[in-house]
């Protein structure tokens, strides 16, 4: 049976094309580590900072040396949260987040953090006047999704970055969802730090994310992780320049050199391309799922202001056996279920059932969609057969 991968949102695939062959060729013809040894092997570090080069390219970010690399988003994201915010501080975040933003707050929570929940409403837009009230003198630091992994909702980065940089409050912005399908500018944005994956969008291995963080916070903040950075070796300080602050142990070099190839390829194809068929795709799932009689789409209803992910709850049914059936008898991959954002769910009225979301990439074609859409209409009607 042929496979249909409707799971981008989750972790694209395929890979961008070469991606496999420059994970192999570090393997395998290169292998030594970066920044540590005396001999004359300069491969691997002249690849790490063409990539810190091209992801500041991509983002519109200044300083190629304040990319920093870690595992993937949510490492990220719990350097920033747990670097940047102490006892006393208060946090904005809206109702939307991936519990890679919720759980480090909650941990924090315990230790004396606080923080606020912006309203979105039930397509998942953000509550601008809410958002201004919940603005208190010691605010820090507002976190945001730059669109919803359940609903695909595209959230107001923009319009947020203007208010925080108003109010002096640090703006940071989690794009596990849009990097690499929409155009972000992190000066335009006014962020102050930005969290990135390599896996999803980027079209990159497992393995390998990071962030962006302007001077003033990276002086600002401690580092979650430290150890041996192969500088300033003499001392058992942390050094205090970047990347090295937030960069301790051996980095994930296959995983540096599929990302970047990867970037090479999407700045060849070019995002306005991805972004333009990823849309169409949700448009047509949009279409046609909206109408089968049962299914309810959580977030908008149409592809303004959206990224491709659907999210599908079929009332009256049970979403896991839906899903399960569109993958056992057609192939159909979905993810199922609360996609670790109970907040979401609870914003967009679908918890605690989920959704069955499909989620289009890059190389899928209308014929998947359209196989998709076959099948979701075979298993429902089998389903109700079956209770009858
Ligand atoms: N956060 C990822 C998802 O939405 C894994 O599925």
């Amino acid at each position: 049976m042929q496979r249909i991968y409707l799971d981008n949102a989750a972790t694209s695939y395929p890979k961008a094309p070469g991606v496999g062959e420059a994970v192999r060729h570090f393997i395998d013809s290169v292998g030594d580590n970066m920044n540590r040894s005396g001999y004359d092997s300069l491969e691997a570090d002249e690849m790490v900072f063409e990539t810190r080069e091209m992801l500041a390219k991509l983002f519109n970010f200044p300083a190629p040396e304040a990319v920093v690399f870690t595992l993937n988003i949510t490492y990220g994201l719990n350097f920033l949260l747990k670097g940047i915010l102490k006892p006393g501080d208060h946090a904005i975040v809206s109702s939307m987040e991936h519990n890679a933003v919720m759980r480090p707050l909650i941990q924090l929570e315990k230790t004396g953090v606080d923080f606020s929940r912006v309203n979105c409403d039930e397509t998942g837009h953000l509550d601008i006047n809410h958002f201004r009230s919940c603005i208190r003198p010691n605010t820090k630091i507002t976190v945001l999704t730059h669109a919803s992994n359940v609903s695909g909702t595209i959230l107001p980065v923009g319009q947020i970055g203007e208010i925080c940089a108003e109010e002096d409050i640090l703006f940071v912005v989690d794009t596990a969802q849009t990097a690499g399908v929409l155009d972000i500018d992190f000066q335009k944005i006014g962020a102050d730090a930005l969290a990135f994956t390599g896996h999803k969008g980027l079209l990159a291995p497992q393995g390998i994310g990071g962030f962006l963080l302007s001077q003033k916070v990276a002086g600002e903040m401690e580092t979650l992780v430290s150890g041996g950075t192969g500088s300033l070796s003499e001392y058992e300080e942390v050094p205090p320049y970047l990347p090295d602050k937030f960069e301790a142990g051996t980095p994930n070099l296959p995983g540096i050199y599929g990302l970047h190839r990867a970037l090479q390829y999407l700045s060849e194809v070019g995002l306005d391309f991805i972004r333009e068929k990823e849309l169409k795709l949700a448009g047509y799932l949009l279409e046609e799922l909206g109408e089968i009689e049962g299914v309810t789409i959580a977030g908008p209803k149409g592809t303004e202001g959206r990224m491709a992910v659907v999210s599908a709850d079929f009332v009256g049914y049970d979403n896991a056996q839906v899903a399960y059936w569109l993958d056992k008898r057609f192939g159909i991959r979905t993810r199922c279920g609360l996609h670790c954002a109970p907040s979401a769910h609870k914003t967009l009225g679908t918890f605690p059932q989920g959704t069955v979301r499909f989620s289009p990439g890059h190389f899928n074609s209308e014929a998947d969609i359209e196989k998709a859409v076959t099948a979701v209409r075979k298993v429902l009607k089998e389903l109700e057969s079956t209770r009858m």
